[in-house]
């Protein structure tokens, strides 16, 4: 690693941070060596009704799972990011939102945000929520979704949020497995200059026979348009709002109880509920938005995730709000209408602190720089990156053309399942690498492990594990326990598997390389290959079907199909379109297929297992050095996709 690639922490920077590197060091040490100690301490940054007294009981052994944290303390989510803030920052703002169209802007303050999530949540009472329900949140970017998530919290309800991206199937999917009585989303949602017709999706989730649990669906009412109505069913959210109570104690919670559930794909069967609980997240979220963007009282922090992904629960709802930050919520996408609406946003509302995706840096790389030719910046000081590896060359241009060169950048690595940042730079503290998570948060031991399970010492690379539990963890796969201790804990006996890929290189910096399970990253959002492979098998004339990743300029990972079709049926241009608009409606718009090659075969071991590595080498074009093929049943399988693959995409 030569010097020039090291960004060293800048003075005014380390000067007024939270932590400088001496006490990055001192710290981590500390939690490493006492957590009981540390945690009982940082425990405090959020207020309990019945304070904890016990700390940590953890174990990662398989046959012995056991997660909890400050497990004999009781506390409320929505009050610790709300009423404990009213006295100093009630006329704060809380968040101020900007429209898909840049001529629509709301502000609310704390001690709005807190009457309207108090009047939300009489609303669901009244609609007969109770605590422990799970209510499912199928919403646009607008502050309603955040005051939604609140507002079950407030009354000991877990939400349940699908992204507004996803299809009715996979509402409904989800709707069954938490068996949500209640539904809350908007008549439609605007993106892009387009009207998504949410209501319209939720409709016809519901109208899936197996959907049998939802008595109640609130929409809010976004745009006006056209929807239908299910009378008795069907409740506007302005009607309840308009009689709903002022007033609402929030819900005394213990801290294993459950706040929400998110679900999320893995390399097998369907996505699975992430189940997170309330004590030990309320205190991760929280600590880390503070220490990794040094967040200060009176900054303006902008997070461009969605609410239906972690980052937006964790770091747009929960740890800013419980930090008492100003957030910027915006409704559409950060480069519409065009490239220069990123900045423009940066400069209208005076942001601090970004925190984006490599996705979007390199999509605005690609227009050059002269939609920035007036942008400022000047407000600027952490900037923050999230969803996959950055590339070097994105990481200096966010560094050089958004940062001016004067801001660090924290590249953050974690997962829905790790419910918070578990390594990344800290911006006071840590010399920055471009496409280097770097070291550890507080609390967190990361290892490297080889296939065999053995740990790799100093520099090297391995499977990234972590030896020892943190607060923000997830407890348990919603309904599937055993499924929580096997796709997690039995890869590794004893270690988190992260189900990712890492280097570690000789100043103890992490890079992660990716995953190395069949899950692919496409623009930072996480698809099981499984998944888009039984979507492409419901369709009548596949066969069969074998989806990898393959390296994509803006999004990442592209996905590649390879579809076998059945016997006698015509590979046409027309069918490929029918199939790619087949998974978006099946699974959702994020999940499209960018490339479908026609397979008359694919390779397969004598006992009948797809070799995805052959697939993924032909995917990606590097079909020189394939690797042995002699355990294939079929060799020359291998040869008819390569020479497909050179002649025709
Ligand atoms: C997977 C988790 C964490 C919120 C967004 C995605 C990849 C995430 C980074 C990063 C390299 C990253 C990993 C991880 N990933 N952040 N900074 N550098 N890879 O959450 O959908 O649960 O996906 O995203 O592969 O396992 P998710």
């Amino acid at each position: 690693m030569s010097s020039q690639s090291l960004y060293k922490v800048p003075s005014d920077i380390a000067n007024n941070a939270l932590v400088n590197n001496d006490q990055y060091k001192k710290m981590y040490q500390e939690s490493i060596v006492n957590p009981e100690g540390f945690w009982r301490e940082h425990g405090k940054r959020i207020d309990w009704i019945k304070p904890y007294t016990k700390i940590k009981k953890t174990s990662f052994d398989d046959h012995n799972l056991s997660i909890n944290w400050f497990y004999d303390g009781t506390l409320n989510a929505s009050a610790n990011c709300l009423d404990r803030h009213l006295e100093e920052y009630g006329d704060k703002l809380a968040i101020i939102w900007e429209g898909d169209d840049a001529n629509e802007q709301r502000k609310l303050t704390y001690a709005e945000l807190h009457n309207e999530v108090c009047k939300f949540a009489n609303a669901l009472r009244s609609q007969g929520v109770n605590k422990g329900d799970i209510v499912t949140i199928y919403m646009p970017m607008v502050p309603e979704a955040a005051v939604a998530m609140l507002a079950c919290a407030r009354i000991g309800a877990v939400h349940s949020v699908v992204f507004g991206g996803f299809s009715p199937d996979s509402i409904a999917a989800r709707v069954i497995d938490g068996k949500s009585k209640v539904l809350i989303t908007a008549d439609e949602g605007v993106r892009a200059g387009r009207k998504i017709p949410l209501k319209r999706s939720v409709d016809e989730a519901i109208s899936n026979p197996d959907v049998t649990c939802v008595e109640k669906v609130i929409v809010f009412k976004r745009t006006g348009g056209d929807v239908d109505w299910v009378e008795g069913r069907d409740v506007w959210w302005h009607s309840l709002m308009e009689v709903a109570s002022e007033y609402c104690i929030p819900a005394e919670m213990n801290a294993e109880d459950p706040l929400f559930l998110l679900y999320t794909s893995g390399s097998t069967g369907n996505p699975k509920g992430v189940l997170h609980t309330t004590g030990g997240y309320m205190v991760y979220a929280s600590m880390t938005h503070e220490y990794v963007f040094d967040y200060k009282a009176d900054e303006v922090y902008w997070c461009t995730a969605d609410v239906g992904w972690i980052t937006g629960h964790s770091y747009m709802v929960y740890g800013p709000f419980a930090n008492a930050a100003t957030v910027l919520i915006h409704e559409g996408v950060p480069n519409h209408p065009t490239p220069a609406r990123l900045g423009e946003m940066i400069d209208r509302h005076n942001v601090n602190i970004l925190y984006t995706a490599p996705t979007l840096i390199r999509a605005l790389m690609a227009e050059g720089k002269e939609p920035f030719n007036s942008y400022k910046g000047d407000s600027l000081r952490i900037m923050g990156s999230v969803g996959e590896p950055i590339n070097p060359e994105a990481w200096r241009w966010y560094h050089e053309v958004v940062g001016h060169a004067n801001c660090p950048i924290v590249d953050t690595w974690w997962q829905t399942e790790t419910g918070g940042i578990l390594i990344s730079p800290l911006p006071g503290a840590t010399d920055t690498k471009p496409g280097s998570a770097t070291r550890p948060f507080f609390g967190v031991q990361p290892a490297l492990v080889d296939n065999m399970g053995d740990l790799v010492e100093g520099t090297g690379e391995g499977n990234l594990v972590i030896l020892d539990s943190w607060p923000g963890q997830m407890r348990t796969v919603f309904g599937d326990h055993d499924r929580f201790a096997l796709t997690y804990f039995k890869t590794f006996r004893g270690m988190y598997f992260t189900g990712d890929g890492a280097r570690r290189d000789e100043d103890g910096y992490y890079w992660i390389t990716g995953r190395v399970d069949d899950v692919i990253n496409v623009s930072g959002h996480r698809l099981g290959t499984a998944e888009v492979e039984s979507a492409l098998v419901s369709h009548e004339l596949v066969a069969e079907a074998a989806v990898v990743g393959y390296p994509h300029d803006i999004k990442g990972q592209g996905i590649y199909a390879y579809v076998t079709l059945t016997r006698g049926v015509e590979p046409t241009e027309e069918l490929r379109q029918e199939l790619r608009q087949w998974v978006r409606k099946e699974i959702g718009a994020l999940a499209t297929p960018d490339l479908i090659q026609w397979a008359s075969g694919l390779p397969k071991t004598r006992s009948g297992k797809i070799m995805r590595r052959f697939l993924r080498k032909i995917a990606a074009n590097e079909v020189t050095n394939l690797g042995d093929s002699s355990t294939l049943a079929d060799p020359a399988v291998i040869d008819t996709l390569i020479e497909y693959r050179l002649n025709k995409t």
